[in-house]
């Protein structure tokens, strides 16, 4: 039993991060014959990355996945703790695996990710919920083998949760959701510490991944056919800090250019270490896409300091217009409304930005207090109307200039990694360099390839277009 501490998972150790490499015991080989798992991922990519991974080490112990909850043997939630309602969605569904639970009882139940890491979530656990069977947390994923095994023998709950960072794990089994696009880990944790956000306790201190490792696994995805790779991390533009002295993201990025992957992304850049150089590699190497996800988070540099942003909107502006000047390039971004203490006039801030910016599109959320965030220790007296007004009014505005940005595109040809077949029927769908999501007529040989699509129609969300 190892329960998450809050004060634990503040602190930053200088300690060096240790690198090894996944094994399974072959005692665990066969533990999964005959048996079926459900899976259930809340959250970011990285989440759904790590959910790759899980699913990898279940299918090395040979169980067999399932989508319908009730037909299986093991089930496992990995959670998200960003905001309130994924922690609800979260618990919501712990209530009805224990109805199920009640008619099954060798039923097998595990949570992790982000909400394991809570050590207020473990006591509710502990105390509402005991016929879950174990919890692990994100720095332990590879324990899965062991606890699960664990399990089996006694089935009283267990909980397996550091508070403090674990090793770089490599070679963890991976299946991946997709044949053509990949998610590729560059780097660990968070050490931003934005006062509004939980991550940088949940997933801990800020490791990058040896380069040769990334290398390696790119290197693997061109060999198995991968178009397109996602680097990932909280702040992928802090990758190498922490290990090397004269490598950033920019040279990674160069390095991984080479390795002729058609499609290079990266998420998510803090605003606050961008730097001029890798400015400069987006807009010089062909394959490393224009598409730059760009967190603003507000427009009003008072809020911006009470976040801990350590930016102004000046200097992103700066930024934006540097980004900007590159041809054809998508830039996107997060809004927070409703910190506490925003006033209209700083929200009018927000507005004033996107204004400027007319971003392609933007995620745009409610502040949601995260228990022992500094945030959630300030005065938040603005009524949760004005809130859910001031979304309404950011997104009506967001909306419009998707439409713009993609109304641009109009009778334009582009270049689409199509990626399956649409829902609207005898349609594909796949996504622009820029990543537009298009549904276009073509040639159903075309999936897992990158065609020239003719944009025909354009909508908020999404255009419509043909092969050519
Ligand atoms: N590392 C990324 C963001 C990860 S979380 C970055 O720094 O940009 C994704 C988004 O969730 C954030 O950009 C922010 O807009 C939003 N978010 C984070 N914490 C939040 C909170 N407490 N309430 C509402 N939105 C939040
Ligand atoms: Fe959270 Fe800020 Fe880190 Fe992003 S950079 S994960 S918002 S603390
Ligand atoms: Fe959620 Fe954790 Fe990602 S809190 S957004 S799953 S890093």
């Amino acid at each position: 039993m190892k329960i998450p501490s809050y004060e634990e998972a503040k602190k930053r150790s200088h300690e060096k991060v240790k690198i090894r490499n996944f094994e399974l015991d072959k005692d665990y080989k066969n533990l999964g014959l005959n048996k079926k798992f459900f899976l259930k991922t809340y959250g970011c990519q990285m989440n759904e990355h790590d959910s790759e991974n899980i699913k990898g080490m279940l299918q090395s112990m040979n169980f067999t996945e399932v989508d319908n909850m009730e037909e299986a043997d093991f089930i496992i939630l990995n959670t998200c703790s960003i905001r309130e309602n994924a922690h609800n969605k979260a618990f919501g569904m712990l209530g009805r695996i224990k109805h199920l639970k009640e008619k099954k009882t060798n039923l097998l139940v595990a949570l992790c990710g982000c909400m394991a890491q809570e050590e207020g979530v473990v006591k509710e656990i502990l105390k509402k919920y005991k016929f879950v069977n174990f919890v692990f947390g994100t720095h332990n994923l590879d324990d899965l083998p062991k606890l699960l095994a664990n399990s089996f023998e006694n089935q009283k709950l267990n909980i397996e949760v550091y508070s403090r960072e674990g090793d770089i794990v490599e070679d963890i089994p991976v299946v991946r959701d997709s044949k053509y696009k990949a998610f590729v880990n560059i780097i660990y944790g968070c050490d931003k510490f934005c006062t509004y956000c939980i991550v940088p306790y949940t997933r801990g201190k800020q490791r990058s991944r040896r380069r040769e490792d990334i290398i390696k696994e790119v290197e693997d995805l061109v060999k198995d056919g991968y178009k397109e790779v996602t680097l990932l991390g909280q702040n992928v533009n802090a990758y190498g800090k922490d290990l090397y002295s004269d490598y950033e993201l920019a040279d990674l990025l160069l390095d991984i250019s080479k390795t002729n992957i058609p499609r290079i992304r990266f998420l998510t850049s803090h605003p606050w270490d961008f730097s001029d150089k890798l400015v400069e590699v987006i807009k010089n190497n062909k394959n490393i896409l224009n598409f730059v996800h760009l967190p603003v988070q507000a427009g009003s540099n008072r809020i911006l300091k009470l976040m801990g942003r350590r930016y102004t909107k000046e200097t992103y502006k700066e930024l934006f217009d540097k980004l900007k000047s590159i041809d054809g390039i998508s830039i996107t971004t997060d809004i927070i409304v409703g910190f506490p203490g925003e006033t209209e006039e700083d929200f009018e801030e927000t507005l004033d930005l996107v204004n400027y910016c007319k971003y392609d599109s933007a995620y745009t959320f409610i502040y949601s207090p995260r228990e022992n965030t500094p945030a959630s220790k300030l005065k938040d007296d603005i009524p949760l109307e004005v809130k859910e007004e001031r979304l309404y009014r950011l997104n009506e505005l967001i909306n419009k200039y998707s439409k713009e940005s993609n109304m641009k595109m109009l009778g334009n040809t582009y270049d689409v990694l199509v990626e399956g077949k649409s829902l609207k029927e005898s349609m594909l769908f796949g996504y622009t360099e820029t990543n537009k999501l298009v549904n276009f007529k073509g040639k159903e040989d075309s999936i897992g390839k990158i065609v020239k699509v003719k944009i025909l129609d354009a909508k908020s969300f999404s255009l419509d277009g043909e092969e050519v």
